[in-house]
């Protein structure tokens, strides 16, 4: 993946440990903070990814969604209109400790193989190239999701390279996600860096999104 990283279970664990370290802040203050900051971006990567606003391209409210790799604050699904929806987040566990998880379940994305067949839509938005084996996951998608679902993600270009964090393992890019889902998905809506100007948070991190469907 970019740069071929491969990871064993006990790195993955430990890049999970980083990750909740850097949700679960003790000082209430500063966690609230963060919590305001991340959950006052999910309008924006929403209106970005088509899935509301002008320029929507689907109706989300009698979908089941899921949304994987949502963090401990409920995810971009957590704004959308919807019949049912799931969280998937290994951390949950962990994020328990200061944050409500109902409605979450504490699974690997690269775990889910033929469930992935359940949800009209699958959101994922700055997780993939967290992930354990985000190829896989990827893959995955292509195999299980079943026809006319949706997937959207939102993403910053080459994290590894560009934005250097223990838990910034892998590189993802639009030719990546392009090239594996490829043949089985049509690109419905989409925005990157080069032609949209598409950036992600304060850092202004340079980043691509899409929505995805699957037709075949
Ligand atoms: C940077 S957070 C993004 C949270 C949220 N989606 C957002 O946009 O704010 C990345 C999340 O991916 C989760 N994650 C890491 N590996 C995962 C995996 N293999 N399957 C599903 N989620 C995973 C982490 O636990 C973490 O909560």
């Amino acid at each position: 993946m970019g740069n071929n990283t491969t990871l064993t279970e006990q790195e993955f664990q430990q890049i999970q440990e980083q990750e909740a370290i850097t949700w679960n802040i003790e000082d209430p203050v500063k966690r609230t903070e963060k919590e305001r900051r991340e959950k006052a971006r999910y309008p924006l990567l929403a209106k970005q990814m088509g899935l509301i606003g002008r320029y929507a391209c689907i109706d989300t409210s009698d979908m089941l969604i899921w949304d994987i790799g949502a963090g401990p604050c409920g995810g971009v699904s957590s704004i959308l209109p919807c019949k049912e929806r799931l969280c998937i987040d290994p951390n949950m566990d962990a994020y328990s400790k200061y944050y409500n998880v109902s409605g979450y379940i504490g699974t690997k994305a690269e775990d889910l193989k033929e469930s992935l067949s359940k949800p009209d839509l699958i959101i994922s938005t700055n997780c993939i190239d967290h992930f354990h084996e985000p190829k896989q996951f990827l893959q995955d998608l292509v195999q299980y999701m079943k026809y006319g679902a949706f997937f959207c993600h939102f993403h910053a270009i080459d994290n590894a390279y560009q934005h250097k964090h223990p838990a910034h393992k892998h590189n993802l890019n639009e030719e990546i996600v392009g090239s594996i889902l490829g043949e089985k998905f049509e690109c419905v809506w989409g925005m990157n860096y080069k032609d949209d100007g598409l950036t992600y948070g304060w850092l202004k991190e340079r980043s691509f999104c899409g929505l995805y469907r699957k037709i075949c």
